[in-house]
């Protein structure tokens, strides 16, 4: 794959001309841009429309965790809005996979693509501890390949996962299991709240497909440039 269609730009902004300046600054280096939580509940699917009509591709990050009858229509509605990837939390069990599978199919039925299902292992902010609270007795890694390969048995496509956890999962579920990793720091960059972090390069060597990169472009003088940097990190 070329580096440039590895990268995805989180758009972790507060408002929406900051989010339509990044996506104009950024026209040339990025195709990919995450909307999470805050910035879907701010702006709303409008936000998506703004990206359909600049030509880029959505991760829609809401990490979806419901019933399945639920999660099939989430997944159909964002199908329907030409989401390019989306994400359900692998703890809300198999059905409730299957079931994001199911919508997805059922938005293509209707001719429109289906977006590449993803599932969301351990949030990198728990460790053993925090999954023991839960009930969880096993350790965080063991954790992390078990529900990979849950997300792999219900039909998702791939997983988010840290670049540390990518080489296990793709030993374990195969080449073609997609792995999208955020916690991304060049060297250059400030490390803010991100702890465990890797290099655009290390993460590729680890074994991830896409990147996600927020503050390290986002908030740069120039963000476009920081953009160019990171690919031609990934390609060294
Ligand atoms: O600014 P930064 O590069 O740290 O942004 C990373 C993005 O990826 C943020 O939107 C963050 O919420 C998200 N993310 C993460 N770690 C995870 C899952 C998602 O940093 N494990």
């Amino acid at each position: 794959m070329d580096p440039r269609e590895r990268l995805i730009v989180a758009l972790d902004v507060e408002h929406l001309h900051e989010a339509e300046e990044l996506v104009e600054k950024l026209a040339d280096s990025a195709d990919i841009f995450k909307v999470g939580i805050a910035p879907f509940t701010a702006f709303g699917p409008g936000l998506l429309d703004v990206l359909g009509e600049k030509g880029k591709k959505v991760f829609l990050d809401l990490k979806v965790h419901d019933i399945p009858n639920t999660v099939l229509n989430a997944a159909y509605q964002a199908a329907r809005k030409n989401v390019f990837m989306m994400n359900f939390h692998c703890l809300g069990g198999k059905a409730m996979m299957e079931a994001a599978v199911k919508g997805a199919e059922k938005a293509g039925e209707e001719g429109r693509r289906k977006p590449l299902l993803l599932g969301v292992t351990v949030l990198t902010s728990m460790d053993g501890e925090g999954l023991r609270e839960t009930g969880i007795g096993a350790s965080v890694e063991d954790t992390v390949l078990k529900f990979a390969s849950m997300a792999k048995e219900a039909g998702l496509n791939g997983v988010v996962a840290s670049a540390r956890e990518a080489k296990k999962i793709k030993e374990k579920l195969g080449e073609g299991f997609v792995i999208v990793t955020p916690g991304i720091r060049p060297e250059w960059a400030a490390k803010g709240d991100q702890k465990r972090v890797l290099s655009p390069k290390e993460a590729i060597k680890e074994g991830a497909d896409y990147i996600v990169v927020g503050r390290p472009i986002i908030k740069a003088d120039d963000p476009a440039a920081a953009a160019e940097k990171i690919i031609e990190e990934m390609e060294g």
